[in-house]
């Protein structure tokens, strides 16, 4: 693993919606290992940004740089066949169906019917998903479970569980713990600083300073769709950070204040 090439890197990002501006001239770099929190009110180009990153919208402007070289995503699968894998923030999986056919939908692995026919391959695909459910530390009490019967952190973790199955070197979470008890945001946080031990870079969204301060390794604000401030987290606060997300860079916002939290 190379340590000192970025995974990826957003270079001058601009997005326009019709008349309105997302993002102006944006810069983002992740390093291998590392959790990036990404702050900012609402409507501060976050989540457009993510979507940039993960070939759901191309920007207007700008480039994005994956491992060294310069990529133009056209869809999410260009995306993904380069490492880089979003968990959106409504999870996209399919309630009705099993834990390892929500992390192989679309993926699975055939066998040939007849030696003609491809036909989805149940035993491996549940065998593989089994095995990478150990391998992530994620208890659900089988893969066969629906993911209708599971709670909220369960959900959050298979669909980080199928971001996860293919090689990622990316992981992009927009808001992954909004909708969590107390008890699975821990959980899902854990899994975050896991995914890191294996060399994955995560991109975090979160409304939540706890949830910043508890997992990355560096924090960055946009304001307006700008990049506004950023700072190992070891050399900002809370309080300065809260600041950040109201277009203030001096320390005087409280969070009691502003009950962020
Ligand atoms: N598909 C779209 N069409 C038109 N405008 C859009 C679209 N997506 C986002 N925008 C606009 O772009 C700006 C940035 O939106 P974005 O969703 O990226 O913000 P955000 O930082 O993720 O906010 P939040 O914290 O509320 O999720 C907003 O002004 C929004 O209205
Ligand atoms: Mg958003």
């Amino acid at each position: 693993m190379n340590t000192t090439t970025p995974l990826i890197e957003a270079r001058g990002i601009n997005k326009h919606f019709g008349a309105v501006t997302a993002l102006e001239d944006v810069n983002l770099s992740l390093m291998p290992g590392e959790v990036l929190g990404v702050v900012g009110d609402n409507g501060a180009g976050k989540s457009t940004l993510m979507k940039i990153l993960a070939g759901l919208y191309p920007p207007s402007r700008g480039q994005l740089i994956v491992q060294g070289q310069p990529v133009h995503f056209s869809s999410p699968k260009d995306a993904r066949d380069r490492g880089i894998e979003m968990v959106y923030q409504d999870l996209a999986l399919a309630g009705n169906l099993r834990i390892d056919e929500n992390i192989f939908l679309g993926r699975e692995h055939t066998r040939r019917l007849l030696g003609v026919v491809p036909i989805v391959h149940h035993q491996a695909n549940m065998k593989q998903a089994q095995e990478h459910l150990e391998r992530l530390r994620i208890q659900v009490k089988s893969v066969g479970q629906r993911v209708e019967e599971l709670s909220g952190g369960q959900r959050q973790a298979v669909a980080i569980a199928r971001a996860t199955a293919f090689d990622a070197k990316v992981i992009i979470m927009d808001e992954p713990t909004a909708a969590l008890a107390i008890k699975e945001v821990r959980k899902v946080l854990d899994l975050i600083k896991d995914l890191r031990t294996h060399g994955i870079g995560v991109i975090l969204i979160s409304h939540r300073l706890d949830d910043i301060f508890y997992v990355c390794d560096r924090v960055m604000a946009l304001f307006h769709g700008r990049n506004f401030a950023e700072a190992p987290l070891g050399r900002t606060d809370r309080n300065e950070v809260i600041g950040w997300i109201m277009g203030n860079r001096s320390q005087t916002a409280s969070a009691q204040e502003l009950d962020l939290n």
